[in-house]
């Protein structure tokens, strides 16, 4: 049996963010129900437990217990935020609600150099806290090793046991050291080894995927951006030919897209890819429509509607496959004393029609953005593609102010392609969040050769951001812009003037409409 780490999950918003800090670790993780019987745990011969953090106070009514002999059973334990207060509500402590909640930052002073979970760390940490209740009085067996302003509590031990119990919030990215401090749990105190790669993380989805779908049929709806692209390699490698993926061209792609996709997936993975070509479609019912909400509209409910006719060509399927991710998983607050967060499911395809009954499989859905990156190059999953920038929904329509024409998308797919093309040969495309160009539809007066032109403006943007929701424009070198402006004013026929986007985020937004 392989070595790993279980999580007990208390309803927490950062479960998978743990799971996700060991997999950092090369450690295996599992995540588990919080009224896991300890014997059930102990059949899986974890090397170290995980008690999450979670929304409910120790001493609520319906409050998430764990069985209380988890505690018998030799294994080392972390607790983090509401996992500390189980140690001492279970071990002879005391836990109150604090006087002040104690939310945000913090610093953490570490009193005892010696405590195996600080290792190498300086005296004084940035921390993140959330917590309303904290430990009053020690549990048995356990001292002080850490404190912050408001706790004294902060980080407590018990060597003998390997028990360890942390206020603040380790795996969260505003506790900057925080993953040493879990790499040294699962490392120092457990005394895992560096196992667990991408690799076995395949291995591991390939038969969890085989378990789920069993002989039965998927059906994956590929736009060609990372989620699904590598969504659908790993379908593939799961279940071979009962995938079929649906490729929906809906005339607003950028230059090659739709060639790409079926080279890739058709061609090089001999996926069985069902191409719809809807141009014709999409072009017709955008024709005159000239405001961003309807455009966008027109837009999903033609994509559900194509989409739904193929899914009938392709015949009897049972599953629905979709890329989504972790983040796009909402979970909203937990009813008090129920952890067993309820999950909503991001619908990339735009939610089907009444009477369309699918099972879903959403193979990436415990990992992160980055993670997926890194299994698409696992998978073989050209870094073209791994490493796009995004791209909406809406595509070309929502980057062409006004109406939206067969013209004017061949004008903005050129301009835009050789904004791809410079943005790649300068080394700056793979390093900021995304750069394109924009048609405006607005004429302005120039001249070229001997000739008066009178033709439309292009806007470039580029912008640095960690999640789309907040944006700086990047300040692009002047000899980029320049080559850009000129490439662009040359080679694409219709366009006679650029302008470069110094907006932000907020108050603009990344696209246009
Ligand atoms: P905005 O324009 O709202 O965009 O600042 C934030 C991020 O979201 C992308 N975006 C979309 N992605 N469907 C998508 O899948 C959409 O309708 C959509 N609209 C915007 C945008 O490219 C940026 O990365």
């Amino acid at each position: 049996m392989k070595e790993q780490i279980v999580i007990l999950d208390f309803g927490s918003q950062y479960t998978q963010v743990i799971a996700r800090r060991v997999r950092e670790c090369n450690v295996y993780s599992t995540i588990i129900h919080y009224n896991t019987p300890a014997a059930e745990i102990a059949r899986m011969k974890p090397s170290g437990i995980i008690l999450s953090g979670g929304p409910s106070s120790v001493y609520a009514p319906k409050a998430p217990l764990p069985d209380k002999t988890i505690f018998e059973l030799g294994v080392p334990v972390l607790g983090i935020c509401f996992g500390v207060q189980l140690l001492a509500h279970f071990l002879g402590g005391k836990v109150e609600k604090g006087q002040k909640r104690e939310y945000g930052k913090g610093t953490l002073t570490i009193k005892d150099k010696s405590c195996a979970l600080f290792g190498k760390l300086p005296p004084k940490l940035q921390v993140w806290n959330s917590h309303g209740d904290k430990l009053t009085k020690m549990p048995a067996g356990f001292k002080t090793v850490a404190t912050t302003e408001n706790s004294e509590y902060a980080a407590i031990e018990n060597r003998a046991k390997k028990f360890f119990g942390l206020q603040f919030h380790p795996e969260v990215v505003h506790t900057p050291r925080g993953k040493e401090i879990i790499a040294n749990f699962v490392h120092g105190v457990c005394g895992c080894g560096k196992n667990w790669t991408m690799r076995n993380y395949v291995d591991q989805a390939v038969e969890e995927i085989r378990a789920q779908v069993g002989q039965e049929h998927v059906i994956l709806g590929l736009s060609g951006g990372v989620d699904s692209s590598v969504a659908a390699a790993l379908l593939h490698k799961a279940i071979g030919d009962q995938l079929t993926c649906i490729f929906v061209n809906n005339g607003v792609l950028r230059a090659r897209e739709a060639e790409v996709v079926q080279n890739v997936f058709a061609r090089s993975f001999k996926i069985k890819l069902q191409y719809e070509n809807a141009t014709k479609i999409f072009m017709t019912r955008l024709k005159g429509v000239t405001d961003p909400e309807r455009k966008r509209k027109i837009i999903g409910k033609t994509f559900i509607e194509v989409f739904s006719s193929a899914m009938k060509r392709v015949g009897k399927a049972k599953f629905l496959a979709q890329g989504t991710l972790y983040p796009d998983i909402i979970e909203s607050v937990p009813i008090a004393g129920n952890p067993a967060a309820l999950i909503k499911s991001h619908h990339n395809v735009g939610g089907l029609p009444k009477g369309m009954k699918f099972k879903l499989v959403e193979p990436l859905k415990n990992l992160f953005k980055d993670e997926v990156r890194l299994l698409g190059e696992e998978l073989g999953v050209p870094k073209d593609i791994v490493w796009r920038q995004p791209f909406p929904g809406p595509g070309l329509a929502v980057r062409i102010l006004g109406e939206v024409t067969p013209s004017r998308c061949e004008i903005l797919r050129n301009a835009d392609a050789i904004v791809v093309e410079e943005m790649k040969a300068s080394g700056l495309y793979y390093k900021i969040w995304q750069s394109f160009a924009v048609l405006l539809p607005v004429r302005s007066v120039g001249v070229m050769g001997d000739e008066r032109t009178y033709d439309y403006t292009i806007a470039i943007r580029a912008v640095e951001s960690q999640d789309g929701m907040t944006a700086d424009w990047v300040k692009l070198p002047y000899d980029l812009l320049e080559k850009l402006a000129s490439r662009i004013i040359n080679e694409v026929k219709g366009v006679n003037r650029c302008v470069f986007d110094i907006t932000s985020k907020p108050p603009g937004t990344i696209e246009w409409e």
